[in-house]
């Protein structure tokens, strides 16, 4: 009989959003209270690399390894991706007789980031990201990216972001069954390939309110959010891709920063109150102001996710403007670490 072990493996990219998602209409399928757009990392710097393997001779059930310890897979986020997964192959399997059954073979993923799991830097978007692809792979499914972000977006919303590089959107939709709620290309990393990120770790430990448990508290009790969801961000969407269309960094930063202050400002509104950010935090943004200030324009635009850690982004022909001068002030101060931020551009492999 069959003894053999299948495997795939694969990787995916971290990407940080400019228009925040940050609300869920439906908790079970991930369904968003509105769009949001992000901008897609370079791998060599931050990714999830994942094998997916399953074999008839595996007699553990299904498992999965994060950098070298054991992840609980019952939860309903994991659960959901394997069994639409499954239920992909389980078709091609009916229509193929002769095929080997992989659906009925137990899987064990193997994954392993390469910078901090804890430290806030999205990585449930690069996890479920690559272990829906490496799955995809083995099971050699014929999926779009399209359609992959589908399942990814099951697994950790912002993950449904991670299937394409470059400037990303994640349309929210419309249907109750979220079949319309998937990520879609705003343009290429080609398109305005001197973007930069420069990620600064302000802390490395995990996040106090989970984004799960922030978002539905901020849904249930902010008096801000319902004018973020319905109007502000549906406005902003269509400056940012205006913004991007035209490689307009002005617009595209400014909108970076509101977007994130509004987001954090819905958060602060949310009862009990979830503060995200620290005085650290508090001081990169005045050091942008800073650089801003400076420049007399906006050439470095920060936010922030559900932690204190910033993201700032730049065109690298300001690399020593911004990154420079952040490395020069903050390097020595405590809070940042000797080495801790890194500068990367934006996805440019083929996805
Ligand atoms: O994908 P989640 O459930 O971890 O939520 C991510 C939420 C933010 O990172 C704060 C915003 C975003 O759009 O990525």
């Amino acid at each position: 009989s069959d003894n053999k072990v299948y495997r795939a493996s694969t990787t995916a990219p971290v990407n940080i959003a400019v228009i925040k998602y940050w609300g869920k209409r439906d908790p079970k399928l991930n369904l968003p209270t509105n769009s949001s757009l992000s901008v897609t990392l370079s791998q060599s710097d931050l990714r999830t690399h994942t094998t997916a393997s399953c074999s008839p001779k595996f007699t553990y059930e299904d498992s999965l390894l994060l950098n070298g310890s054991p992840q609980d897979v019952s939860g309903a986020r994991t659960q959901a991706c394997f069994r639409e997964l499954r239920a992909l192959r389980k078709k091609i399997e009916a229509e193929n007789p002769s095929i080997p059954p992989l659906s009925t073979y137990p899987l064990n993923i193997v994954s392993e980031n390469n910078f901090p799991t804890a430290a806030g830097l999205a990585s449930s978007a690069a996890g479920f990201a690559a272990l829906v692809r490496a799955i995809a792979d083995l099971y050699e499914l014929p999926s779009s990216p399209t359609e992959l972000s589908r399942i990814a977006r099951q697994g950790s919303g912002s993950a449904c972001r991670s299937l394409f590089g470059g400037y990303v959107g994640w349309e929210m939709g419309s249907a109750v069954d979220g079949s319309d709620s998937v990520a879609y290309e705003v343009a290429p990393a080609s398109h305005w390939p001197n973007m930069r990120a420069l990620i600064l770790v302000v802390s490395a430990a995990k996040k106090g309110v989970s984004s799960t448990t922030g978002m539905q508290t901020t849904v249930a009790t902010s008096a801000l959010f319902p004018a973020r969801a319905n109007e502000v961000v549906p406005r902003r969407m269509k400056e940012m891709e205006k913004a991007i269309a035209a490689k307009d960094f002005e617009t595209f930063g400014k909108v970076t920063m509101r977007d994130s202050n509004g987001f954090h400002a819905t958060c602060l509104d949310t009862e009990p109150p979830i503060f995200y950010m620290n005085d650290v935090s508090r001081a990169a943004i005045r050091i942008v102001e800073g650089i801003n200030n400076a420049a007399g324009k906006t050439i470095a635009a920060y936010t922030f996710d559900a932690g204190p850690n910033a993201v700032i982004y730049y065109l690298e022909e300001n690399e020593k403007a911004v990154a420079g001068l952040f490395k020069a002030m903050l390097g020595a101060k405590e809070g940042w670490g000797g080495n801790r931020g890194v500068a990367v551009p934006v996805n440019d492999e083929a996805m």
